[in-house]
């Protein structure tokens, strides 16, 4: 369901530390929303959380650890009573060089980036009481869209969030819920600062933050953006492997 204009929602960010998540966090509760932020590194969250005393809450966790989970709703239960809105966005990127695939590598991400959203999703069924408007959107890639070079933990563990999600949303609709997967293109983050390739279409966090708020406002089952280069690698994902392989072989330099 659309958010009502003018209407104070209670978001729960999980991954708000930096980047996309600290920015969404950010614009957020300037809009006057109640925000809880999740991470594990919490100095930016306490500092962001004191300029907004009445409308956040500081929730600590790492999204690998159950227990740590757990204890974060339990401080957004008590700061909030319940969440509107659960934006699933921790992630980490690791890259597999010339197919020399380390398992550890895999397992860290897909730990990270895919079995943490289940375990944030379990634990936080009692924070998502179902009534008209709640949301559970989670930070997917377009990396997700098809293969792309180095990708394979990376690509994998998103293609695993965009079908949970997607599939997810089968049962959650018939409870009121919608499910909302983002699918960005690139974003200049600390994450992607790493990349050591010329990444087309770079955008900012503040403006993939706008583009994610955008999206969940008018209840979008997928936000991707930016459009120039998400809808490109649409395209590329319907053509024939084979040729499809061959150009984005090409689209990042490996
Ligand atoms: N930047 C891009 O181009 C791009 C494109 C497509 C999708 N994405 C996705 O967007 C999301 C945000 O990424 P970003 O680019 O903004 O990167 P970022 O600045 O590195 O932010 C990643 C966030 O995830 C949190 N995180 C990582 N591991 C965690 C864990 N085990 N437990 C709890 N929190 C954890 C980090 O906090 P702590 O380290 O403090 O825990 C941080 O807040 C990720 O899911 C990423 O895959 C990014």
């Amino acid at each position: 369901m659309k958010w009502k204009a003018n209407a104070s929602r209670t978001i729960w960010i999980i991954g708000a530390s930096s980047g996309i998540g600290l920015a969404l966090s950010e614009q957020l509760l300037k809009q006057g929303h109640k925000v809880a932020m999740s991470a594990r590194r919490t100095g930016k969250l306490g500092e962001l959380a004191g300029e907004y005393p009445d409308q956040e809450c500081v929730a600590p966790c790492d999204v690998t650890d159950r227990e740590s989970v757990q204890k974060a709703v339990q401080r957004v239960q008590k700061c909030f009573g319940h969440v509107d809105t659960l934006i699933f966005n921790a992630g980490i990127c690791e890259y597999i060089d010339d197919g020399d695939v380390k398992a550890s590598v895999v397992e860290k991400v897909i730990n990270t980036n895919f079995v943490g959203l289940a375990n944030v999703i379990e634990a936080a069924k009692p924070l998502l009481k179902a009534h008209s408007g709640v949301q559970i959107a989670a930070v997917s890639s377009s990396a997700a869209f098809l293969p792309l070079p180095r990708a394979e933990a990376y690509g994998a563990s998103k293609a695993a969030v965009s079908y949970f999600m997607h599939t997810l949303r089968l049962a959650m609709q018939k409870k009121g819920i919608s499910v909302n997967v983002i699918c960005p293109g690139f974003v200049k983050t600390p994450l992607t600062d790493q990349n050591d390739f010329d990444m087309p279409c770079l955008i900012s966090a503040e403006e993939a933050a706008e583009q994610i708020i955008a999206g969940l406002q008018r209840d979008k089952r997928e936000i991707h953006f930016p459009h120039r280069f998400t809808r490109f690698l649409k395209l590329l994902s319907a053509l024939p492997l084979g040729l499809q392989q061959r150009l984005t072989g090409s689209l990042v330099k490996a």
